[in-house]
């Protein structure tokens, strides 16, 4: 079977990795030359561990190969997976520009041809989209019989910072095919997996990965409402939560209190699936309240440091974690850009530290960055943690103690322990601890 990968970023390229690591002949392809010179030079477009090994291999092995001709590798591909990306417009709703050239790409590759093909569609797209969107303009651009195109929705539930073991293990494979040509296709692909695959129609795969994102996103606004009363009545949201998480029904999972969520998904699916519902006129109670809380959390360490510190004007302030999680690079709609700006407002002098995400986060903010600790912690009047980075763990109080004007700590991630820092000068606070 030759597959195709269309679009190299996060999907597209652990799709393709992992997929080359199972035996099959991939074409990652992608417009941006520079992402397809650093994957056939065994470099990964991104950060993630684990990833670059599965490049290598692939390469050595042969069954990857990377290009920037998508019209002649998709003329030649079995099954092509559409991974693009689907960006926010200001509403809040996807901007399917990719989705709609892509599609236009793979009618134009595939009208001179007779061959059976399968498309899949693996970006996140609001329902109906795979129907209404991507299968009308391949038909229409190729001229080809609906009988010769396969068409199929494969939703992704993969994590950043274990997207390689999530696409080698899933929990769970949802395929959304239109057809028994991609249906017999897809579980070729994936019939070495031992995990429940479940059958639907494509907007059924689409809304349930929307569903999905949306309800974890939920799950953690909630936790987060909760541990803000903890706070006000003086106790730990962690025993809470671990008191909550033994009800196999609630699951110990996506109950950690802090600053929000971030990152490329979650943020962006709430909005689009909730302005994908008022378009149709249905209200979305649950997914406004969603993002609300979310938008207010960072203010709740800020508050913080105004409580311990007094006026934040000309205080030293490291925010450290600038990622939108730890064991990634990415820093989109990363809670560390409210924080910042909120001290900034404050004419607070920042300094921001990370082990991955320094320098885009220093262009985007104009802030100073460092992935040096000593450097970022020297001579500040509190530190701010918005990532749970593992470094950040190991932290010993002494070192913090050396180097810091004032060892104050306000944890907007849990990082650390009740009870870390007894027996020690460091003043800690966090959100959820109570006093
Ligand atoms: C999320 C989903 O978890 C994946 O299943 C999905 O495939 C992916 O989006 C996607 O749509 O591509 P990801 O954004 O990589 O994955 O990261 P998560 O681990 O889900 O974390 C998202 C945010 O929620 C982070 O900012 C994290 O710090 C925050 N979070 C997570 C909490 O604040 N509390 C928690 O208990 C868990």
């Amino acid at each position: 079977m030759r597959i195709s990968v269309i679009g190299s970023g996060y999907v597209g390229i652990v799709t393709g990795a992992t997929l080359a690591e199972a035996g099959f002949k991939i074409t990652c392809l992608d417009i941006l030359e520079e992402k397809i010179s650093d994957i056939k030079r065994g470099i990964s477009p991104i950060y993630e561990p684990g990833l670059e090994r599965l490049i290598r291999n692939g390469l050595d092995s042969g069954n990857l190969n990377a290009s920037t001709e998508l019209e002649k590798h998709i003329a030649n591909s079995d099954v092509v997976f559409v991974c693009v990306g689907t960006p926010s417009n200001e509403d809040g709703s996807i901007d399917l520009q990719y989705i709609e050239s892509v599609s236009k790409t793979i009618g134009k590759s595939i009208k001179d041809s007779e061959e059976d093909i399968v498309v899949v569609v693996k970006s996140t797209v609001v329902p109906l989209t795979t129907e209404e969107t991507v299968q009308k303009i391949i038909l229409e651009e190729s001229g080809r019989k609906r009988e010769t195109v396969g068409i199929a929705m494969n939703p992704e539930f993969l994590r950043e910072g274990s997207a390689v073991d999530d696409a080698l293990n899933p929990d769970r494979i949802v395929l959304g095919c239109t057809d028994e040509k991609s249906k017999t296709a897809l579980m070729k692909i994936y019939e070495g997996h031992t995990c429940p695959i479940m059958h639907c129609d494509p907007r059924t795969a689409e809304m349930i990965k929307y569903s999905s994102n949306s309800f974890l996103a939920a799950k953690i606004s909630f936790v987060n409402e909760l541990a803000n009363m903890c706070d006000k009545w003086n106790m730990d949201f962690e025993r809470v939560a671990e008191g909550m998480g033994m009800d196999s029904r609630i699951s110990k999972q996506f109950l950690r209190a802090g600053v929000g969520f971030g990152g490329s998904c979650f943020p962006k699916d709430v909005k689009a699936l909730r302005r994908a519902a008022k378009n149709d006129g249905l209200s979305s109670e649950m997914l406004d309240a969603t993002l609300s809380v979310n938008e207010k959390q960072p203010e709740i360490v800020v508050n913080m440091a105004r409580e311990m510190l007094g006026e934040l004007k000309n205080k030293k302030i490291a925010v450290l974690g600038l990622a939108f999680k730890a064991d990634t690079d990415d820093i989109r709609e990363s809670r560390a850009f409210n924080i910042v700006e909120k001290l900034k407002n404050e004419n607070a002098e920042v300094i921001g530290h990370d082990p991955q995400a320094t320098e885009t986060f220093a262009k985007e903010t104009g802030i100073t960055c460092t992935d040096d600790l000593e450097e970022a912690l020297r001579g500040v009047d509190c530190v701010i943690i918005q990532t749970e980075w593992d470094e950040y763990k190991s932290i010993k109080p002494e070192f913090l103690c050396n180097l810091m004007k004032k060892p104050i700590v306000i944890d907007g991630r849990r990082t650390f322990d009740n009870g870390y820092f007894t027996d020690s000068d460091v003043e800690y606070v966090a959100i959820g601890l109570g006093n």
